[in-house]
């Protein structure tokens, strides 16, 4: 594995690969591994010649009051866990390297941005959208892997790789799940014993609208009851929002048809799940 800090150096590498007619994988994280990572870096590994991971803490998708100086970071303990899962060239770029002077352009998200995680979190997702329009034009991917488990991430992306026709193929990567259903993710160690318990009410309450939709029940208000019912009787959590809408474009729709995505916030002590199903209705 090459580990490549400077834009120019990671142009020429991947300029390389390309005229070799290899297919080029691309994981953009920001570092502090974990198994949802080496899921995507796993698929990648498959379905392509060369795999490239970057690990870029993004000041730019940070509000002022988000912890992007105290963002945990282990560097050491990444290329470590990237070299054992075979990756050809990790990216490591410094922030004075990504953005050497203050930006004369950004990209700006005009839709999918105002509902879900995005409510609370306005100019998150241009800082996305403007790290993820430099790295694929520093890394040039065949395809990009992101995990379905933040869906508004891969939706924004979506309409970016559209409406600027990108050359990439997006990759979304199913949720990873513990046995009892509940979504992987490193702040699960967060919860209280109980709560932990209590937290597999989330997969079993989206599994419940499922299973009504398959009834036939089409009216999303219902549905949303449903499922704040289930998770409000069966857990002390708090609920930020149980939202349903029309997937990847995110608008809210009262009949449901076509593909939706069911998408909740949990808050529990010290830690906010998320969870969501996408789900293809047919008529
Ligand atoms: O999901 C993340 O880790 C980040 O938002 C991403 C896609 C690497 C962009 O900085």
């Amino acid at each position: 594995m090459k580990v490549v800090t400077t834009i120019k150096e990671m142009q020429a590498e991947m300029l390389v690969q390309k005229k070799q007619g290899k297919s080029i994988g691309f994981v953009p994280t920001m570092g502090f591994l974990h198994e949802g990572h080496l899921t995507l870096i796993n698929r990648a590994r498959q379905e392509n010649d060369i795999v490239v991971l970057s690990i870029f803490v993004n000041p730019l998708q940070f509000g002022p009051k988000e912890d992007f100086s105290t963002y945990p970071r282990d560097f050491e303990r990444d290329r470590a866990l990237a070299e054992s899962e075979d990756v050809d060239f990790l990216f490591f770029p410094s922030v004075a390297e990504m953005y050497p002077h203050p930006s004369s352009v950004k990209v700006v998200v005009q839709d999918r941005t105002d509902v879900l995680c995005g409510k609370s979190r306005p100019g998150h997702f241009d800082g996305v959208a403007t790290v993820i329009t430099k790295l694929f034009n520093i890394v040039m991917p065949t395809r990009a892997y992101f995990g379905i488990k933040d869906a508004q991430q891969v939706a924004v992306i979506e309409g970016l790789v559209t409406d600027f026709n990108f050359p990439v193929q997006l990759i979304a990567v199913d949720i990873v799940r513990e046995n009892d259903g509940l979504a992987k993710s490193s702040r699960n160690v967060n919860l209280f014993p109980d709560e932990r318990q209590q937290a597999t009410i989330l997969y079993k309450s989206l599994l419940a609208a499922k299973d009504a939709i398959t009834q036939g029940e089409r009216n999303s208000f219902t549905l949303i009851h449903l499922i704040k019912e289930m998770i409000t009787s069966e857990s002390d959590g708090e609920i930020d929002y149980v939202e349903i809408f029309s997937y990847p474009e995110l608008i809210t729709m009262e009949e449901l048809n076509g593909r939706i995505i069911i998408a909740l916030a949990v808050k529990f002590t010290k830690v906010r799940l998320i969870d969501n199903l996408i789900i293809d209705i047919e008529e």
